[in-house]
């Protein structure tokens, strides 16, 4: 049995104020939760997080990466200073990154190398547009995305990561897939990881995100090859960020 895990990404949103206010609440509602949790927050904010967080269930984690190591980089923060703030997470090829930052899957595959090297665990986002679901396409771009950041990677690694299905037509947009939808997809991802290393990719957690909200996250969760969630806009309220984490066993 793979335990849940469900994963807020802020985007950017916050400030030090509302931070506080949030990871108080969230902290303070934690009581009985089966599923393990981590907020993903805009660089910035890790000090605030790991000051607030320490000690507590709730690790923390960064939402992109430079694929560099360090050195003349202008804007860029790289895996080994989200690692001096204690990160466990990354997020690495977010739609929102591939879209309007151009991300190509190759890059993806180096920033998730770039995340292990520092012993953080990258969440590798793969998702199909709204046209190329309807032509048909979604597991051979799926398939592609993560395929080409699994011909990098040594084959233990695939243990260390997490992978997060999110259908472009699905985030923020209040449209969710169902939960057959995504399902079907979780398990061509997981035969995928298979394939590549074998017995190893039972324990590779695969999340689900886009419009996961309180209400339907139950139904989504309790899907055999859904391990858990990646939330956007609902991991901005504490009340509603607890529901999921609580709607999961
Ligand atoms: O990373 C999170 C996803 O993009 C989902 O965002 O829950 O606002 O649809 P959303």
């Amino acid at each position: 049995m793979r335990p849940k895990l469900i994963v807020g990404n802020w985007k950017m949103n916050g400030s030090r104020a509302a931070n506080a206010a949030l990871l108080e609440g969230i902290v303070a509602g934690l009581d009985g939760a089966r599923a393990e949790c981590a907020v993903c927050v805009p660089a910035p904010y890790l000090q605030q997080c790991e000051e607030a967080l320490k000690g507590s269930p709730i690790a923390w984690g960064a939402q992109d990466v430079s694929a560099y190591e360090g050195g003349a980089y202008t804007g860029e923060v790289c895996a080994k200073m989200l690692s001096d703030f204690a990160c466990r997470y990354v997020i690495v090829g977010h739609s929102e990154r591939r879209a309007y930052h151009l991300e190509s899957s190759g890059l993806v595959a180096r920033k998730t190398l770039a995340v292990l090297k520092e012993g953080m665990t990258p969440i590798i986002c793969v998702g199909e547009t709204l046209e190329e679901r309807e032509a048909g396409q979604t597991f051979d771009v799926v398939g592609d995305q993560l395929g080409t950041v699994l011909e990098l990677l040594p084959l233990d690694a695939v243990a260390k990561i997490v992978v997060a299905y999110e259908p472009v037509w699905a985030i923020g947009t209040g449209k969710t897939a169902t939960p057959e939808m995504a399902q079907e997809v979780h398990a061509r991802l997981r035969a995928q990881l298979k394939a590549r290393n074998g017995e190893a990719a039972d324990g590779v957690a695969i999340l689900y995100g886009g419009s996961m909200k309180p209400d339907n996250a139950r139904e989504l969760l309790a899907q055999p090859d859904i391990d858990g969630g990646l939330i956007g806009g609902a991991a901005l309220k504490a009340q509603d960020f607890l529901a999921i984490i609580h709607a999961t066993g």
